[in-house]
């Protein structure tokens, strides 16, 4: 585990998607290419919009997603809209490699969809994760069964965060990957990363070996 604290969440964005970059590079010239899976919310929006500005070997990348919100294809509060608008739309990634969630089946069959596809897939290179004001990442939420769920996507309801239909990467993928890296920026998460720093076992408390990026709004920081 690694922490890395920014002043701003403009800073922590350029640093992550330099840190994703070289990451994507290093995997596509040792093995060929790079599974790269995002996060969705809205604080990786930024580091998105830089990346797609940077040479990656794009043709090289396949896109995955850490959790998905159960609403129709396109629909504005889905995690692969956003990725759509702030980087996918933007960069040569072909159509095949960009492996989606089908969350608009529901939760069981997406999740058993998604779960074959990782299990045909190699280990995943990078993790993207962001953290909720609750101390959930992806689409695992305290006290939601889902978290004990050892399948590699697994569906989630009732979340607290609308919407409740939801489907997630589990812990066995997200933690079977070869590097995350978490962004959690502005003092709504002050809270939560305070209670995790004191020991408690939120949920993004059991992400394995994660490299943390935090801006000081975040760390409960006022000046
Ligand atoms: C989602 C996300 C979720 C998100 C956190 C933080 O679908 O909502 O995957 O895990 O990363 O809720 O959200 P913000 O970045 O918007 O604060």
């Amino acid at each position: 585990m690694s922490e890395m604290l920014f002043e701003s969440p403009a800073e922590l964005a350029a640093y992550a998607a330099g840190r994703v970059a070289e990451l994507c590079q290093k995997a596509v010239a040792e093995k060929g290419g790079c599974h790269l899976v995002l996060a969705g919310g809205t604080t990786p929006r930024l580091c998105y919009e830089l990346l797609r500005q940077m040479p990656l070997p794009w043709a090289s990348l396949h896109i995955w997603f850490g959790d998905e919100r159960c609403l129709p294809v396109g629909d504005a509060e889905r995690n692969d809209t956003m990725a759509d608008a702030a980087l996918l739309r933007h960069v040569p990634i072909p159509a095949a490699q960009i492996h989606r969630m089908s969350a608009e089946e529901g939760p069981e069959s997406a999740a058993a969809a998604y779960a074959a596809l990782l299990a045909a897939a190699p280990v995943m290179d990078i993790v993207l994760l962001g953290m909720g004001e609750d101390g959930h990442t992806a689409s695992l939420f305290p006290a939601n069964p889902a978290l004990t769920d050892v399948r590699l996507a697994v569906p989630v309801y009732n979340s607290p965060k609308p919407p409740a239909e939801r489907v997630s990467m589990g812990y066995t993928a997200l933690n079977a990957a070869r590097h995350r890296i978490l962004m959690v920026t502005g003092k709504g998460k002050a809270d939560a990363l305070a209670r995790i720093r004191a020991g408690e076992r939120l949920p993004i408390a059991a992400i394995a070996d994660g490299e943390w990026l935090m801006d000081r709004a975040a760390m409960g920081s006022t000046d």
